[in-house]
């Protein structure tokens, strides 16, 4: 199986967790795409679903497909969110925000029930932090956030580079909430926990994409095909 087909196998499986009638959460992302389309599908062929998109670009795919759209405010509690990861480790620490769409991911999976992870087997890994982590942050006082996110990382032994993130023509990237994005390349990241709680002490950190005690099912598709690691 090639990485696109270890994504579709991912996305696929997870469907064995959606019931007729679920108020589910979208992610986003290639993984959680290829999950939209097969929901799209469902949905075509009579499958009953009322789904809240946690961006942009994913609202618009599913709004094509014909998929039932809500939002938190009409429809506060889910009961599944599935979507993709950056990283994951044995514990189900998970690195979310490479396609900049951290803090409506973590806001729609922690409104909903239960978070299934989908992702192709590169993305398992035994330590974090090979993946940069991205700190998403207000665009007020940046400079400022910034150095304290240097400060209360090293506090807890993550040191590297930290970069502020750019579109191709090198204008920040704004994220769909009107934010900012830091890139911290801390890999080895010891102590995820830790690092999560650093940056919550930080007023001008939105949220970090350290997604900690969330998930508890990670359907992983591999070569040899797909397995479900649950903790
Ligand atoms: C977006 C995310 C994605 O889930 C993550 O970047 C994985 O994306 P892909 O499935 O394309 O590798 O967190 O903010």
């Amino acid at each position: 199986m090639n990485i696109d087909a270890q994504k579709h196998a991912a996305a696929l499986k997870a469907m064995d967790y959606v019931r007729d009638g679920m108020k589910l959460g979208l992610g986003t992302g290639s993984t959680a795409a290829a999950f939209v389309d097969i929901v799209g599908a469902a949905v075509k062929d009579g499958l009953n679903l009322l789904c809240v998109p946690t961006s942009e670009a994913t609202h618009a795919q599913a709004k094509a497909l014909g998929i039932p759209l809500t939002t938190l405010e009409e429809t506060p509690h889910l009961d599944l969110t599935v979507d993709g990861a950056d990283e994951l480790d044995d514990n189900l620490c998970l690195i979310k925000g490479g396609g900049g769409a951290l803090l409506r991911e973590m806001i729609v999976a922690t409104a909903s029930d239960q978070m299934i992870v989908i992702a192709d087997a590169s993305k398992h890994v035994e330590k974090l932090g090979k993946f940069p982590l991205p700190v998403e942050i207000d665009m007020f006082g940046m400079k400022s956030t910034y150095d304290k996110v240097i400060s209360q990382a090293k506090s807890v032994g993550c040191t590297g580079e930290v970069k502020l993130r750019e579109k191709s023509g090198g204008t920040p990237y704004i994220t769909d909430g009107g934010n900012y994005i830091l890139d911290c390349s801390f890999y080895p990241i010891e102590d995820p926990v830790a690092l999560a709680k650093s940056f919550h002490t930080i007023p001008g950190v939105v949220e970090s994409g350290l997604f900690i005690n969330i998930a508890k099912t990670a359907i992983i598709a591999g070569e040899d095909g797909v397995k479900v690691l649950t903790v």
